[in-house]
């Protein structure tokens, strides 16, 4: 076996053009920028070109085109998750999130000292049943949620669903915090909860996954009828949310000569490239039709923690699905694998040493840990 391969990080896919298109960009920024005045300034919110190229780039997922005034750049999702949850719950505050999610919101509720109340997911993502039970027990101020390409379990949630999921959290007063780190993704994905329930929902869409993580860049649109300063005011002069100016310009450029669509749609047709490939290798793992970039892979009833032990004894890492969840209990079955982050051939060695790994004759044991 040569070399172990690291399917763990879901990142965009390098793409043979992204050198060419950066250079480019920099290029023509550099051409036409009041480098120097823009730079003395802090781009708070973003700037009104920045906001338009936002509507722009986020115009395919919502019916009507987003009015900039909603709009506002952030540096990174990472960010606005602790402005926003700043700024909606109060000390000690609860926020509900999916029963295996996005790691780092743990860390962020740790430093905000908010309580985290897990709710079940199934096959398309949050239960409403779970919801509603949670809404009545736990009384949270938010919800926040990643119904596009959930990370881990990689589902799309349904528009039916996403219905009513905003309906119990509006008749629960619950904010909904939605968390489009993939949505741009896939090909014809519902629309976001934000376009179902635009008054009680922040969408998120951070650019690592459909452009480039290196620009620390996120777009966020707030509720209808809020202006964003209208709750984010305390936090107006804090600086640890803002994009940088260089980053910020670089995007807005990159939308507007049209650059920024032409990345995101080979990433997509790289994305439903290594999904199909996936499904060549793997084809008893993934019985449903997924998108984006990564795959959930679950083999009942071996814990997903015994799954990726033993792949990684056949020389590929994988991230098991105790890792997303808040109870961290590691009977719970899934390995995440990430489809994005290595070389087509490398992925698809990857995909091979796991299909072995996941063979029975392999891992016959059947036991849970
Ligand atoms: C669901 C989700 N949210 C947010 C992020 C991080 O986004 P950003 O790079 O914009 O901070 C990731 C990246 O792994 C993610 O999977």
């Amino acid at each position: 076996m040569q070399g172990i391969i690291d399917l763990r990080r879901v990142t965009s896919p390098l793409l043979e053009r992204m050198d060419a298109d950066i250079a480019s960009t920099s290029r023509n920024l550099a051409a036409s920028w009041a480098a120097s005045s823009e730079m003395r300034q802090h781009r708070k919110f973003g700037t009104p070109a920045d906001r338009q190229a936002a509507s722009c780039f986020l115009s395919g997922r919502y019916a009507e085109r987003i009015d900039p005034a909603r709009i506002f750049l952030a540096n990174g999702t990472q960010n606005v998750l602790l402005l926003l949850l700043s700024a909606l719950c109060p000390k000690g505050g609860t926020v509900l999130v999916e029963e295996m999610t996005y790691r780092q919101i743990r860390d962020v509720a740790n430093l905000l000292g908010l309580t985290l109340h897990a709710v079940a997911l199934d096959e398309h993502g949050i239960s409403p049943d779970a919801l509603e039970e949670a809404c009545r027990a736990y009384r949270p101020q938010v919800l926040y949620c990643i119904p596009t390409v959930q990370n881990p379990t990689a589902s799309v949630m349904p528009a039916e669903r996403r219905i009513a999921i905003a309906e119990i959290a509006r008749a629960h007063c619950v904010t909904i915090i939605e968390d489009e780190a993939q949505g741009l993704i896939p090909l014809d994905p519902p629309a976001p909860i934000g376009a179902i329930a635009p008054d009680i929902t922040w969408t998120v869409t951070g650019l690592s996954k459909c452009l480039m993580v290196g620009l620390r860049v996120a777009y966020v649109v707030a509720p209808a009828g809020k202006a964003p300063t209208d709750v984010l005011g305390p936090y107006e002069d804090m600086a640890f949310w803002y994009a940088s100016g260089l980053a910020a310009a670089l995007v807005t450029r990159m939308v507007e000569t049209g650059i920024a669509a032409d990345i995101r749609s080979a990433i997509q047709g790289e994305a439903a490239h290594r999904q199909s490939l996936a499904r060549t290798i793997l084809p008893s793992f993934l019985a449903e039709d997924r998108s984006g970039l990564h795959l959930w892979i679950k083999r009942p009833p071996l814990a997903g923690a015994i799954l990726a032990e033993t792949a990684a004894a056949h020389g590929v890492l994988v991230r098991s699905a105790r890792e997303y969840a808040l109870d961290c209990d590691a009977a719970r079955p899934g390995i995440r694998v990430s489809l994005a982050d290595v070389a087509r051939d490398e992925l698809a060695s990857g995909l091979q040493r796991l299909a072995v790994s996941l063979s029975p004759r392999t891992v016959s044991g059947g036991e849970h840990r």
